[in-house]
């Protein structure tokens, strides 16, 4: 073996540096940095336990010629097959993130049974509860008589040799890879090195055998799956269970899928047997708002890669005060003050004697221009005592002059609002083919003027607005 040396890695990133630090210099992570034994790690790797060998030529191939679909394994709960472009795949690794105690065991293990009761061989291995608890959450589910093979064990090794034993398993789940670890590395449980050893020794497991993996791992406060992102990049495909705190439903979110389409979600509904698929989950959304009042609009924006639907409230109310109030909360107050100016400017609406709020519904912060068009939506609303039609999004960013601004990711915007239900979407004009894509129409205003006067236009038709 080569001589142990310490090395400081960051938790976060999965830099490897000479010595300690309290920022970490390629993310910029605070307090991620950790010493650890560096020669058992990924880094030296497998070189440092074999002897050197000359290499031997690989055969090189063209780019044209045969395909395979992928094979893959249906569980049969739509909306996880859903998620995962159409089942799991097979010789290929999953990861599925989330808070603790969002559902990701219950989710998986419903999926086992599921597959096991098909006759496919299944094993789940956690490492994070005993046997007793596994079988509590099965009898709960109604799933306790499905034969899936069950262990509590966090050995790489031990897991491997387990797996080796008989017929070669169909979908092997591992909850969780923070709680594995292997011979190999040195260092402890849950660290970067443990984590990227143990999953790199379970994914080889999987392209050598032809089994699916999926790996179980939390997610950090800030939304990253805790320990190393080069997981991330190991595997296939990697999934977040969402859920809103308070409510009961989950959205199952493809970030990465090396076998089928990202754009995709699953809704789930957490009750008391278990995850519940929601089939149509514009109920439970739209359920929770109060369509018919005016000033509220549904702004469909993007969270880094990911779409998320928000409501965005105003209320514009006569002020008894000499200079009116601008309230907002969960938007930047400059903006809300710029698009009241364009409305003003170009517009013909007077909010001069009026107090104006700006509020973004959940606690949610937006930080995307893409929510201008929204937030004067909901502004313009509130003033004329009109309300929006309730199955309308609205996305794209207002220039100075009145201009309606296209914005990157329209598409995924419009998924997403079909997706959870919504059929008419109001956006800016761009070179992407949207215009066909929802089901009650779209309407692409060149200017904010001409938003305006289709909603102020509501009224004299008596309808809703623009319905
Ligand atoms: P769990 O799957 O253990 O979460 P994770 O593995 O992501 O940490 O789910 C835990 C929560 O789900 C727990 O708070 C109880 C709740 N739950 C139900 O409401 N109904 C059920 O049928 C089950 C099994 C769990
Ligand atoms: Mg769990």
């Amino acid at each position: 073996m080569a001589k142990s040396r310490l090395s400081f890695i960051c938790q976060s990133c999965g830099n490897v540096t000479s010595r300690w630090s309290g920022k970490c210099e390629a993310c910029g992570e605070w307090n991620t940095i950790v010493e650890e034994q560096a020669n058992a790690g990924i880094a030296s790797g497998p070189a440092s336990l074999r002897s050197p060998r000359k290499g031997r030529p690989v055969a090189l191939t063209t780019l044209s010629g045969e395909i395979e679909d992928a094979p893959r394994i249906v569980s049969g709960i739509a909306e996880l097959d859903r998620a995962t472009g159409g089942g799991f795949v097979r010789g290929s690794a999953l990861l599925i993130g989330g808070d603790p105690g969002i559902g990701k065991s219950t989710l998986l293990m419903q999926a086992a049974a599921a597959l096991a009761k098909k006759g496919h061989r299944v094993v789940y291995v956690s490492g994070e509860e005993a046997v007793a608890q596994v079988r509590l959450r099965a009898q709960r589910l109604g799933a306790a008589d499905a034969p899936v093979e069950l262990a509590a064990e966090t050995n790489v090794e031990d897991i491997l040799a387990t797996l080796a034993d008989g017929k070669r398993p169909d979908l092997v789940i591992l909850d969780s890879i923070q709680t594995l670890w292997t011979d190999v590395a040195e260092s402890a449980p849950g660290t970067v090195t443990q984590v990227r050893a143990s999953a790199q020794a379970m994914i080889k497991y999987a392209k050598s055998t032809g089994a699916a993996i999926v790996l179980v791992g939390h997610v950090t406060k800030d939304g990253q799956i805790a320990g190393p992102r080069v997981v991330e990049h190991m595997v296939d495909g990697v999934l977040y269970f969402e859920g809103e705190g308070g409510h009961h439903f989950r959205i199952l979110r493809t970030v990465k899928n090396r076998f089928g389409p990202t754009d995709e979600i699953g809704v789930f509904e957490m009750s008391d047997k278990g995850l519940r698929e929601v089939a149509n989950p514009s109920e439970l959304f739209l359920g929770e708002r109060h369509a018919k009042s005016p000033g509220a609009a549904v702004f469909a924006g993007m969270e880094g890669t990911r779409p998320v639907l928000v409501e965005i409230q105003a209320l514009v109310a006569p002020s008894p005060l000499g200079t009116p109030r601008r309230a907002v909360v969960g938007w930047d107050a400059a903006r809300l003050s710029m698009i009241l100016a364009v409305l003003e400017a170009h517009c013909g609406v007077r909010f001069a004697t009026h107090d104006v709020y700006l509020n973004v519904a959940g606690g949610y912060r937006i930080s995307e221009p893409a929510a201008d068009l929204a937030a004067a939506a909901a502004l313009v609303s509130s003033l004329t005592g009109l309300a929006l039609p309730a199955d309308c999004v609205y996305f794209g960013e207002i220039s100075l002059s009145g201009a309606i601004r296209p914005v990157a990711h329209a598409q995924q915007r419009l998924k997403e609002a079909e997706k959870l239900g919504f059929g008419q979407a109001v956006l800016p004009k761009s070179g992407e083919d949207t215009a066909m894509s929802m089901s009650a129409g779209s309407f692409q205003p060149d200017t904010l003027a001409d938003l305006v006067a289709r909603i102020a236009g509501s009224k004299r038709s008596g309808a809703q607005a623009y319905d």
